[in-house]
């Protein structure tokens, strides 16, 4: 099997996606920054199920990183990954550099208000800004027809799907579940920085959320349960909870009964921030 076509530049980009546009073919993207895992592979293959093409960006976006935060040791495996891109059968691999996306003198933000605000926004408060500014190039770079974000960011696709819906961006936003270990643990690049040991607890916080969600559709008082949750993840060895919040699914706002609802978390493992979330089941 012959792997994708590999360009880095928005001029090769283009002109790849004009010779598919000329043939008729519809195009499905998957923005990722790299260090490709089974979660990666999953939102391939339903781009694949949805379009005759497939093109994956790799980028690993310094817009969205804080100067405190991983940049620098953000896992960069590039063969790993087209060789991990040839077995899904993605068919072009986006590779810019730092300079092809910013280009000197580079001087735009795109700051996403609604879902944007509270919960990652409150301990990283220009990320959204990072990554609603890139999203938005690559998609007027490629112009897919549709683009997979996975859920486990579930934050950043309702943000992704505001900037399509207030910008008229022509793109349809699919999200796709979550990839998890046997033990449930969210597939996530940053799982590599953890040992044996850090594995261990993390794999703990997907069944306290889901034992929290439970709960709170069964009844219980919003801001006692995910406080009592916050201090079981504390008890089971995360060294600190940013948060664990229940939302409105769609607007991120505050959670009713009513209506459909998300659970989300953030925690601290050593130097490692782990996110998870999980459906609350309506009553
Ligand atoms: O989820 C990610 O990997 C990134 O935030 C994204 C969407 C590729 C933008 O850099």
């Amino acid at each position: 099997m012959s792997g994708p076509i590999v360009v880095d530049s928005v001029a090769a980009l283009r002109a790849q996606i004009r010779e598919w546009r000329r043939d008729g073919l519809t195009i499905a993207m998957v923005p990722t920054m790299g260090a490709l895992h089974d979660g990666h592979i999953s939102l391939v293959r339903i781009a694949l199920e949805r379009a005759a093409r497939c093109v994956v960006s790799i980028f690993v976006n310094p817009r969205q990183f804080a100067p405190t935060e991983d940049l620098d040791k953000y896992p960069r495996q590039l063969a790993r990954d087209l060789d991990r891109l040839r077995e899904a059968g993605a068919h072009l691999a986006f590779t810019p550099s730092v300079a092809e996306m910013y280009r000197p003198g580079f001087a735009t933000k795109i700051s996403v208000g609604g879902p944007s605000s509270g919960l990652e926004t409150d301990f990283r408060p220009t990320f959204f800004d990072g990554v609603a500014t890139v999203v938005a190039k690559l998609f007027l770079q490629a112009a897919p027809d549709c683009a997979v974000f996975g859920e486990k960011d579930y934050q950043q696709l309702c943000v992704v799907r505001q900037l399509c819906g207030d910008l008229d961006l022509p793109v349809e936003i699919i999200g796709a579940p979550t990839v998890r270990d046997a033990h449930g643990l969210a597939m996530s690049s940053r799982n590599a920085y953890l040992g044996e040991a850090e594995l261990a607890i993390a794999r703990k916080l997907n069944a306290v959320l889901r034992q929290t969600a439970a709960e709170l559709a069964s009844g219980a008082d919003e801001a006692r349960i995910t406080s009592d949750a916050a201090e079981a993840l504390v008890r089971a060895g995360f060294r600190k909870v940013d948060y664990v919040a229940a939302r409105e699914a769609v607007t991120l706002g505050s959670w009713r009964r009513d209506r459909n609802g998300r659970l989300l978390a953030a925690v601290w493992l050593g130097t490692t921030r782990l996110i998870d979330n999980v459906e609350i089941p309506s009553a």
